[in-house]
């Protein structure tokens, strides 16, 4: 054995006792006569003296060691002095006297400082993993994940869940993401697709009588990537027969509160957990995942400049769109230079411009000097005044406005929102502000291709009462399905699903799949639902921005152990790569791109 114990698990119990540690060099102090050496482990950390006198070789090999050496140290531990306790350090009270050490490898000098946080670039990061998961905050990150794995297979599996496994080589699909293909050696010309979640096969285990079924599964999505997203990620995917909404969201509140008391019981939750129809979600904060910590809501203008004599509002109305803003509270005293600033990041939303109006006094009491716009002569005082009643403006408070359809205007507004909360700290870290979406619409019209397409997915449930105008007014059909947010994220979505054959056909029929194609790609749904298919439906919580969320991390990257960068490629192992001209014969593929 080259330990006894982990370094970071001794306690003043242990004091007397002989010990056998090994671990890394966290610190080494030399005090001219005595070194301490920090020594940490995957469990923490403890110091470690060594005496010239009493451990003269030990004393030696303790000279010679430098940052991030492995050690093997043999020695007793023994109780701090008083004075020299460290309560700050979990092992403070006591330290182990080294007899022996014994240099198990050498280490070159880190590129980075692993024992104290560094402003390190985040590439050099990802090149040097193995290095960086040695940091404690990220050490802490993979633990987090772990029990959070622990935690959820265990709530599932008490709520009679079984977990299976399901193919990671599918059959590819047009519709959602880009799909991750897999050439075919046996079958030249063919592809497989990583999945990009096990939709078909959940929904096939419930045909199949599973009930209740669970899997900690790996997606993949080839998408732009962001914070929040990357192309391959964890869902936890879960899928229940014989259920109704209701069902699904109450076992979610009871996972994810759980979760929160058991991994982060410093942090708040509000229970019950919030609904939210989609439209009054969009209606007040231009998006589909609102962080719900701090208000500055959106408000609407359009009536009140639908005439007005400023063509920019004017026109933006007559092509039907909308125009909508928010309150900068406080906003009146930033200077036409940050005001600019933010009709520039309105701008990298979609914006064609940003009308900005300052009141310095409450608007209804406002004289025309304590208006202030670029356009106030355009929009003339009285409608900026309205405008400022409107939107409950008060003595000091700016209000910015946006013109545009109505889509353009809410990512602007959800976008200036999300800045202006996060500039001035108003969404409370120490608190999980989730919330259930519902009553999303079936379809989303696809301006572009000119055609319906599913909001969630194909195998989503129309609203029973709603599917009469499922061929007639298909945009105004409501889908049975969910989403969780919190803090801003998109945590989850699911639905209850489709499990009629004739109604599969139908929603098909909308997004203009061919009875002959939907045969084709969907047939073994399709022939399942002719077999006995249940009433069922599921969900998926993503479980990275879930630990995102319990870590408190600024983007998903920091609590995946081996992530990709923005640009999906991995600086440590060099994926993606190049491969043999003989490996692309083989498969029947032809080249076209040289690197
Ligand atoms: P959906 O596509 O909404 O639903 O995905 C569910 C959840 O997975 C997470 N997620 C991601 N996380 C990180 N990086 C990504 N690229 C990424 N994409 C998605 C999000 C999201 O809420 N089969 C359906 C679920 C169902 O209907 O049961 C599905 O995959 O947290
Ligand atoms: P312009 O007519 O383009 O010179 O714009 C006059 C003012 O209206 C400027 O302050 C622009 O930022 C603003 N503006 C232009 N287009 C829009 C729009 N779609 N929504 C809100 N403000 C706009």
């Amino acid at each position: 054995m080259l330990k006894s114990h982990y370094s970071g698990d001794l306690r003043a119990e242990h004091a007397g006792i002989d010990v056998t540690l090994a671990g890394w060099v966290h610190r080494r102090r030399d005090h001219g006569g005595l070194i301490f050496i920090d020594l940490r482990d995957s469990r923490g950390l403890v110091q470690v003296v060594v005496h010239p006198d009493r451990a003269p070789d030990a004393h030696a090999a303790a000279a010679a060691v430098r940052s991030e050496y492995v050690l093997g140290v043999r020695g007793s531990v023994v109780r701090r002095s008083v004075e020299t306790i460290n309560p700050n350090l979990e092992t403070g009270e006591i330290e182990v006297e080294a007899r022996e050490i014994e240099v198990l490898n050498a280490a070159e000098t880190p590129p980075f400082a692993v024992n104290e946080p560094t402003d390190v670039d985040e590439v050099r990061r990802l090149e040097y993993r193995f290095l960086d998961l040695r940091r404690v905050e990220m050490h802490r990150n993979l633990v987090l994940r772990h029990e959070l794995n622990q935690y959820v297979r265990r709530f599932m599996t008490a709520h009679d869940f079984i977990e299976v496994e399901t193919p990671a080589l599918v059959v590819p699909t047009p519709e959602g993401a880009r799909d991750y293909l897999v050439p075919s050696r046996l079958h030249p010309g063919s592809f497989y697709a990583l999945p990009q979640s096990p939709q078909q096969f959940k929904q096939l285990l419930m045909v199949a009588g599973v009930e209740r079924y669970f899997q900690i599964v790996r997606c993949f999505r080839d998408e732009d990537l962001r914070a929040d997203r990357q192309p391959e990620f964890t869902q936890l995917d879960v899928e229940m027969a014989f259920c109704e909404e209701e069902d699904i969201l109450a076992l979610m509140e009871e996972l994810f509160t759980g979760l929160v008391r058991e991994l982060r019981p410093d942090l708040d939750i509000v229970s019950p957990f919030p609904r939210l129809t989609y439209a009054a979600a969009m209606e007040r904060f231009g998006t589909d995942k609102p962080d719900l910590r701090y208000g500055l809501e959106l408000f609407d203008c359009t009536s009140l400049v639908a005439l007005s004599t400023f063509a920019v509002f004017r026109n933006a109305v007559e092509a039907g769109g909308r125009v909508r803003g928010l309150v900068v509270p406080g906003g009146a005293g930033l200077t036409r230079k940050q005001i600019d600033a933010y009709t520039e990041l309105a701008r990298t939303y979609g914006a064609k411009g940003l009308v900005s109006i300052q009141f310095n006094a409450k608007p209804s009491l406002a004289r025309e000097d304590e208006i202030r716009s670029p356009v106030l002569k355009h929009l003339g005082e009285e409608t900026a005044r309205r405008i400022g009643a409107r939107a409950g403006a008060e003595a000091g408070d700016l209000v910015l406005l946006a013109a545009d359809a109505e889509k353009v205007v809410n990512t602007v507004l959800d976008g200036l929102r999300r800045t202006i909360a996060d500039r001035s700290d108003l969404a409370d870290p120490q608190t999980l502000h989730f919330a259930f979406i519902m009553d999303f619409p079936l379809l989303a019209w696809d301006a572009q291709e000119e055609r319906w397409d599913a909001l969630h997915h194909p195998f989503t449930a129309p609203r029973d009462e709603d599917l009469i105008k499922l061929e007639a007014d298909p945009g105004s059909v409501r889908a049975r399905a969910y989403d969780i947010v919190a803090n801003g994220l998109e945590l989850a979505s699911g639905s209850i699903r489709i499990h009629r054959r004739e109604v599969q056909e139908r929603v098909f029929a909308c997004l203009g799949i061919a009875p002959d194609e939907a045969q084709r790609r969907f047939g073994h749904i399709l022939k399942a639902f002719d077999h006995g298919a249940p009433p069922h439906g599921g969900i998926a919580p993503g479980l990275d921005r879930i630990a995102m969320l319990l870590a408190g991390a600024p983007n998903i990257r920091e609590v995946i152990a081996f992530p990709k960068t923005q640009a999906a490629v991995d600086p440590m192992t060099g994926a993606p790569a190049a491969v043999t001209e003989s490996q692309i014969a083989e498969l029947g593929l032809a080249r076209t791109v040289r690197e």
